[in-house]
């Protein structure tokens, strides 16, 4: 197929039933590929939102920089959309992240400013160190401030998601699991099942390392893009029919089995969804199902400690 641009390669993925590792006395579990967007990951209906809007609003014209601190899957669609869209991109990023995260957004022409963290954990100071940063940067003239955690156009870029697996399910799901770190693709993409006229339970995850929504105080933790030790901003708890939290082990382990048994190399969100969503299908038993996102393409992670 023929497209004018890339942009228009972002969002309309697979959506595939796990064949092999979900008993048969549970409910299905399906899984969206967002693994399968240009940049890997399901950020890039994020960046583009946030861009074409900030554009069209005038709060950023061509040429001018664009600014975001991010564990590196959002500033690698940043990079993307910036690079088509004809803006600069900063972004601030860790040594707690992916490496060949910093080498994506670098390669899409990005500037990396890396903040250290001593023991490559991500850790709520760390995640404030970055923030500062970021703040400080976007004081500078001529800079557009992403705001990945405020902008209204976060939510609505998801909203496809949910959009596109009403259709794809025939409207069929009773539940609707993914791990927050903003919240805004769980809630993005409730909003659009719901829109479309589905009414499936949501639940946030968390991992077990970090569990803030759970018990009130978030840790250490692995799990790259979630758990990040406040309050997700997107995160309507008043939506949310319940919060679990998942061991980072099982999920990283779960990623291993996912690859190898149905052939879906995700992250570790990746891997700590898909727990989730067979814990939750075993428990509401066959004849139901059970949604959940594949985040992001794992080869990212590969020289690190999910996949070696
Ligand atoms: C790999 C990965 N998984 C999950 C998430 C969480 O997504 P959200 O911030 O929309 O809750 C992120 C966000 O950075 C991510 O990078």
């Amino acid at each position: 197929m023929n497209q004018k641009n890339l942009l228009n390669v972002i969002g309309n993925t697979p959506i595939i039933k796990l064949n092999k590792i979900v008993p048969v006395d549970a409910a299905e579990v399906w899984v969206k590929l967002e693994g399968l967007n240009p940049t890997g990951s399901y950020k890039d209906r994020l960046a583009m939102s946030i861009l074409q809007n900030a554009l069209e609003r005038g709060d950023v014209q061509t040429g001018q920089r664009v600014v975001e601190y991010t564990g590196g899957s959002t500033g690698t669609s940043l990079a993307f959309v910036s690079a088509i869209l004809g803006l600069e991109f900063t972004a601030v990023f860790s040594n707690a992240f992916a490496k060949a995260k910093q080498q994506s957004m670098e390669a899409f022409g990005a500037e990396v400013v890396v903040i250290n963290s001593p023991g490559g954990k991500i850790t709520p100071e760390l995640i404030q160190k970055m923030k500062n940063k970021a703040y400080e940067l976007a004081e500078q003239p001529n800079t557009f401030y992403a705001d990945q955690f405020n902008s209204p156009d976060i939510k609505n870029g998801y909203e496809s998601l949910g959009v596109e697996i009403a259709s794809q399910l025939e409207n069929k799901a009773d539940v609707l699991c993914a791990a927050v770190g903003t919240g805004g693709a769980l809630m993005g993409t409730y909003s659009g099942m719901v829109s479309s006229g589905m009414d499936p339970k949501l639940i946030a995850l968390e991992p077990l390392q970090s569990p803030l929504l759970t018990t009130g105080e978030g840790g250490a933790h692995r799990v790259e893009g979630i758990g990040l030790g406040f309050e997700p901003p997107f995160l309507d708890k008043e939506k949310v029919d319940e919060m679990r939290a998942i061991d980072e082990e099982d999920a990283f382990e779960m990623c291993r089995l996912l690859a190898k048994e149905e052939g879906i190399l995700g992250g570790g969100s990746t891997g700590l969804n898909v727990c989730a969503a067979i814990e939750i299908a075993k428990e509401i038993g066959p004849g139901k199902r059970v949604v959940t996102l594949n985040c992001d393409n794992g080869l990212k992670y590969l020289g690190g400690y999910i996949y070696s």
